[in-house]
């Protein structure tokens, strides 16, 4: 930053702090850096100021302070985000809004199947609040301990619940929305049926902060399932994996909700990061499913599993398998799935995908992909696992050790476009759930369709014509001249 620069940064910080009190404004270097590096630290940057606003008013105040003084607006929530979203760029004109201090439950109502929730609480405490009167809220996640709603319904966030439940949009009833003029979005209803016109707090779902800031959600709950199994098995490879998932929809009533598929390595990086985990299966199977049948009233779901599980061994589909005998069991199992990221973060910087394609496409898509990359990064190690039964995969790709930041950097970059040709190949997705941020953003402008491009270009003109909101994430957006 040059001088000027630099004098300009110490005045907003005052003309913040005096227009919105030194409680929710600040500007310590220090503690501004957790706010300012992304989940896996493998970028910092900084900011002029974070805001942490303790209501919606105050967050309606910080919008009018920051258009009054020129500065970009960058949402935050749990900062969990994998796309590089919530992290500012330009830290001598953005500010980061924390939500965190928003994290009041409005209410839980069990009778009309729903909660109103301030965008800042922890997805966990919400889940939480909820099982205590006896209800579900359905969104579950790696990140779930730390990452908020408002983060989750911005990023239109998916998890392992999914293939049952639907991604973030499908639980969302409701949203308020602080938008970029300081105005407020009150679409908090809680109704099932609405069909008033175009449902516009769907434009806020996955937007990922470039049009509002999500101050409070509305969501839909189903009844807390108390019966749940869930087992860990091992397999022959991949199709039969998805041959798995296919036979578990239709035998398991369609109770099924998760299906997640590791290869061996997931033992060996769970382990890494917690080295006492428990694993209660030999390792010597190509492949693996972690599944759980769950449900609530009169439905016997251990009956279910079992019986499930001897047909589809005694047909050789699946070649091993253990059945959790407790919910402390069931967690251990839940670990090995959740430790396989920790584990490559400890391996250092690496590509991270976020894939989909069609599910009848998803095995040979699989081997395509790690056969290019194979050739073309032979000391690399691919992992790929994921929400299978959605036809979502992370083919990630880890470089040896032993290599420079810049040796580590090339092959993150090379083998990121080697898999985006075969995704291309395929007309799949390059974000199946984590959207775009900064991280994707060039990939995902070099594959827009020019209707594509219109339309969001005219929403973003229609709501923030200043480019006041989240610059620099999912498109460049230009002000109209
Ligand atoms: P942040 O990271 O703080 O922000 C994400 C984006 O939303 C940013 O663009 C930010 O500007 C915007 N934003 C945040 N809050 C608001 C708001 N109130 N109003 C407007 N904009 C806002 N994701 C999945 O989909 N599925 C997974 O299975 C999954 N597993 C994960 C496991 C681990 C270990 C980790 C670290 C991440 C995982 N993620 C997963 C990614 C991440 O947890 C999700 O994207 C989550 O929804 C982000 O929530 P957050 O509160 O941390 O949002
Ligand atoms: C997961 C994250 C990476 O599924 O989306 O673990
Ligand atoms: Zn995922």
């Amino acid at each position: 930053m040059t001088v000027a620069e630099i004098e300009l940064v110490a005045e907003h910080r005052l003309a913040l702090q005096s227009m919105l009190g030194d409680d929710l404004v600040l500007t310590d270097v220090d503690a501004m850096i957790r706010y300012c590096r992304d989940w896996h630290g493998d970028v910092t940057s900084g900011a002029v100021a974070v805001l942490r606003p303790r209501s919606t008013e105050d967050v309606a105040a910080a919008v009018r302070a920051c258009r009054q003084l020129g500065l970009a607006i960058v949402p935050q929530g749990g900062n969990t985000g994998l796309v590089l979203g919530a992290l500012p760029d330009a830290p001598d004109h953005q500010v980061v809004l924390t939500l965190e201090r928003m994290n009041r439950i409005r209410k839980i109502d069990a009778e009309d199947f729903s909660a109103t929730v301030e965008a800042g609480c922890i997805l966990w405490d919400v889940k939480e609040a909820i099982s205590e009167k006896g209800m579900f809220f359905p969104l579950a996640l790696g990140a779930q301990g730390s990452c908020r709603i408002g983060g989750n319904v911005s990023t239109n966030a998916g998890g392992i619940n999914v293939l049952r439940y639907g991604m973030t949009r499908e639980l969302v009833l409701g949203l308020e929305v602080v938008l970029p003029d300081g105005t407020v979005f009150d679409g908090l209803s809680t109704l099932r049926k609405d069909n008033r016109g175009i449902d516009l707090k769907q434009l806020f779902v996955g937007a990922e902060g470039t049009l509002g800031i999500i101050t409070a959600v509305s969501v839909k709950l189903t009844p807390y399932p108390d019966q749940v199994a869930t087992a860990l098995l091992g397999l022959a490879s991949l199709e039969d994996a998805i041959g798995l998932y296919r036979r578990a929809r239709r035998e398991c009533c369609d109770l099924m909700s998760a299906f997640e598929f590791m290869p061996p390595l997931a033992f060996t990086l769970a382990r890494e990061a917690m080295p006492d985990l428990p694993i209660p299966i030999s390792d010597e199977y190509p492949a693996y499913v972690l599944m759980e049948i769950s449900g609530s009233g009169l439905v016997d779901v251990d009956d279910l599993m079992q019986r499930f599980l001897e047909g589809v061994m005694s047909d050789g589909m699946v070649l091993d398998g253990t059945i959790a005998a407790s919910q402390s069991q069931a967690r251990n199992l839940w670990l090995i799935r959740e430790g396989m990221n920790e584990g490559q973060a400890k391996r250092g910087a690496h590509m991270r995908s976020d894939i989909s394609v069609p599910l009848s496409q998803l095995a040979s898509f699989v081997h395509d992909a790690e056969k290019a990359i194979e050739q073309e990064l032979s000391d690399c190690l691919c992992v790929s696992y994921g929400h299978v039964g959605d036809g979502n995969v992370h083919l990630n790709v880890l470089p040896p050790g032993g290599l420079s930041p810049d040796e580590r950097a090339t092959r993150i970059y090379r083998s990121k476009n080697v898999l985006n040709a075969v995704v291309d190949r395929y007309h799949g997705s390059i974000s199946a759930e984590h959207g775009i941020g900064r991280l994707k953003r060039g990939d995902f402008d070099a594959r827009l369709p020019e209707t594509h491009r219109r339309l969001l270009t005219a929403i973003k003109r229609a709501i923030d014509p200043d480019l006041l909101m989240n610059p620099g994430s999912q498109l460049n957006f230009q002000a109209e001249s």
